[in-house]
């Protein structure tokens, strides 16, 4: 008998209903559950994207449930949480939202589940910790989102800036998905051609690439101080990164992925490139960091533990 590929979405606000209306044009889901706080809002959002499914890519059941509902399921996206306000940094949610999250987390554990667990909810890489350590799952069971959206954001500015297809644009933010990610540089691959090589051909300078990652840092203070919140691009990210578990694609993505020594750091979630399939995180992919961006790495390390130990532990 082939299995139900069943999908719980819990939290239903902007970030969570834009991975979900996105999920319509995904093949591999036979059901997807809404789960809110407020229940209503969650019947709604389940009515509306059902009317839409004549013309959608993929036929698939979509309710609102109840956190039983994920006993059976093979995802559970938790997006969940308070947003970042025009000027707030995503580490100044972590109190209210690890309440949140580990509420959330509980219920869901509760229920049997034993599939895998994305995260969104910020700031992502605490509350991926948050949710291994309540659910006690495997840390390759559980995924938060991580610099994913921060990668599609530079590969997006690079292509525009080189004029080269995003697909051909192999590069990584690493690090918190916030102020403290950064660009490993020499890591940074045009098709099969060294980044770096291509800037000297093209007589073009590093610095207008720094000029993109900056752009990249501040994008969702941008985004937020002029439409008040970002949610396409995080649920186009989440949407890939679904994809990549239901296809069982082996995928390299830059995810928050518990560290155990693959970059000198232990015990925490952090993004790093890893590899992607049905069982989840297979292996994290282990770059020649240069010393400054081990260095890059260890200061955005310290700034995540420091607030796990402050506000989480
Ligand atoms: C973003 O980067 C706010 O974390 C969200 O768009």
């Amino acid at each position: 008998m082939v299995q139900k590929r069943k999908v719980v979405l819990v939290g239903t606000g902007f970030v969570g209903m834009s991975m979900a209306y996105s999920l319509l044009s995904q093949t591999g889901i036979d059901e997807l559950v809404l789960i809110d706080i407020d229940h209503e809002k969650a019947v709604g959002e389940a009515m509306d994207l059902s009317h839409g499914l004549p013309y959608a890519r993929n036929k698939m059941r979509i309710t609102a449930g109840e956190y039983a509902d994920c006993k059976d399921a093979q995802i559970v996206v938790v997006t969940a949480g308070a947003a970042q306000k025009p000027g707030q940094t995503r580490l100044e949610l972590t109190q209210i939202n690890t309440k949140i999250v580990k509420g959330v987390t509980e219920q869901i554990t509760a229920s049997g589940f034993s599939g895998i667990y994305v995260v969104a909810s910020n700031p992502v890489d605490l509350m991926t910790y948050v949710v291994k350590a309540v659910s006690k799952a495997d840390a390759s069971k559980v995924i938060g989102s991580g610099t994913i959206l921060d990668t599609a954001r530079l590969r997006y500015l690079m292509s525009e800036y080189l004029n080269i297809s995003s697909a051909n644009i192999h590069a990584y933010i690493m690090g918190e998905h916030g102020d403290s990610s950064f660009v490993p540089w020499t890591n940074c691959y045009i098709g099969c051609k060294s980044l770096l090589e291509l800037l000297d051909e093209r007589h073009k300078d590093l610095s207008d690439l720094h000029d993109i990652y900056t752009q990249v840092q501040q994008a969702a203070y941008e985004i937020i101080s002029r439409k008040k919140a970002t949610y396409y691009g995080i649920g186009l990210s989440l949407n890939r990164l679904l994809a990549a578990i239901l296809h069982d694609e082996h995928s390299i993505l830059t995810v928050s992925a518990y560290q155990q020594g693959e970059y000198h750091q232990e015990n925490l979630y952090i993004g790093v490139p890893a590899i992607i399939s049905s069982k989840g995180i297979e292996e994290i992919i282990r770059l020649p960091l240069t010393d400054v961006d081990q260095a890059k790495f260890d200061v955005s390390c310290k700034t995540l533990k420091e607030a796990i130990e402050q506000t989480i532990d």
